[in-house]
């Protein structure tokens, strides 16, 4: 019988601080109306001084396992994608293993910007299916606000702070659950449209995004347009077929525009962009968890997850939600 990944439990976690758009308006050159039209984001979550990727990577572990009825014990791998790691090394997964006490896991993180939990569900899919263990605890987790120049309007008002987790679970008897394909892509070429102008071995100090953000638009909209066929095609499934998109959360327009192009009605898309804004790597699983705690996401409904980012790094993954 074939092996196959099932995703069997979700949690999440927000920083208390919360920031509107009417608190940037205060010290950015910036407006509620002109975010809010442009992107669909009306707050975003900021962490406290002190509070670290690991605090919000850790506290939305223990939700997931508490969700998924597991313990730390029950881990073998920790799989963490983030842009925005507690210290240069070691890997913010290994502080979360410390933490949770996970000491029968090997954690290592993974980094693809905003495309990173993407990745990392495909990274600890292949391992599990490669039997280096049995359960994984996929986090995305990120402090963006530490990457922002709260002078340039132009990024400032975009990004957000939080963390999100899934559990998955390799099966051989799956019957069409669990993650049933997934696409990578990675086009180097544009890494001047989306980066950091920063980082250990150039400037030694850890930098600011920078952005065009008309370019990444045009991009983002082709290219996840392009990998959700792909995902489709190579799952042997029709779009019709989708309960739910979970997509990256960047941009409300983004967004819509995937939900159109792929003909799908309006409310079966989750959106979180308004409340979280754009988190990166920690955007789908914050989003997966809000849909699956409020019961629209149950088990057995096909999800699809896209997402894209910094890199450019892209890709998209179609999930049977929970067990058969
Ligand atoms: N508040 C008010 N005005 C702003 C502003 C802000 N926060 N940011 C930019 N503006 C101004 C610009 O200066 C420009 O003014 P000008 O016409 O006088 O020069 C005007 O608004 C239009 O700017 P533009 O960049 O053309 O706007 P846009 O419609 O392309 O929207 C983004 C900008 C960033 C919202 C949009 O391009 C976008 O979402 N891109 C994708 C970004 C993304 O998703 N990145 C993350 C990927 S992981």
């Amino acid at each position: 019988m074939n092996k196959s990944v099932l995703m069997v439990g979700s949690g999440a976690y927000l920083p208390e601080k919360i920031l509107t758009n009417d608190d940037l308006a205060t010290f950015v050159d910036t407006d509620d109306g002109w975010i809010k039209q442009r992107t669909g984001i009306a707050q975003r979550h900021i962490v406290a001084d002190g509070e670290l990727t690991s605090d919000l990577a850790y506290n939305a572990a223990i939700n997931a396992l508490e969700n998924a009825n597991m313990t730390a014990d029950d881990i073998d791998v920790i799989v963490l994608a983030t842009t925005t790691p507690d210290d240069t090394f070691p890997a913010t997964a290994a502080q979360v293993q410390n933490r949770l006490g996970a000491y029968n896991a090997f954690a290592f993180d993974v980094q693809a910007v905003c495309a990173g939990f993407v990745y990392a569900l495909t990274v600890a899919e292949s391992l599990l299916l490669a039997n280096k263990g049995r359960r994984a605890l996929v986090i995305g987790a990120e402090s963006f606000s530490k990457l922002l120049d709260w002078e340039d309007r132009t990024t400032c008002v975009l990004f957000g702070d939080g963390a999100g987790a899934v559990i998955l679970e390799a099966s051989d008897d799956a019957q069409n659950y669990g993650i049933l394909s997934s696409a990578l892509y990675t086009d180097g070429r544009h890494r001047d449209i989306l980066y950091v102008d920063g980082g250990p071995s150039k400037t030694g100090s850890v930098g600011h995004v920078r952005m065009k953000g008309q370019d990444v638009f045009r991009h983002a909209v082709e290219k996840l347009a392009s990998s959700m066929y792909a995902v489709i095609e190579q799952a042997g499934v029709s779009e019709t077929e989708i309960d739910w998109l979970i997509p990256h959360q960047a941009n409300l327009r983004i967004i819509d525009g995937m939900q159109k192009k792929l003909g799908l009605p309006a409310d079966r898309v989750v959106r979180t962009v308004s409340e979280h804004a754009n988190t990166s790597a920690a955007s789908i699983p914050l989003a997966l968890n809000q849909a699956v705690s409020d019961g629209r996401v149950k088990s057995g409904h096909l999800l699809a997850f896209e997402a894209i980012g910094g890199g450019l790094s892209w890709g998209a993954a179609l999930v049977r939600y929970g067990r058969p």
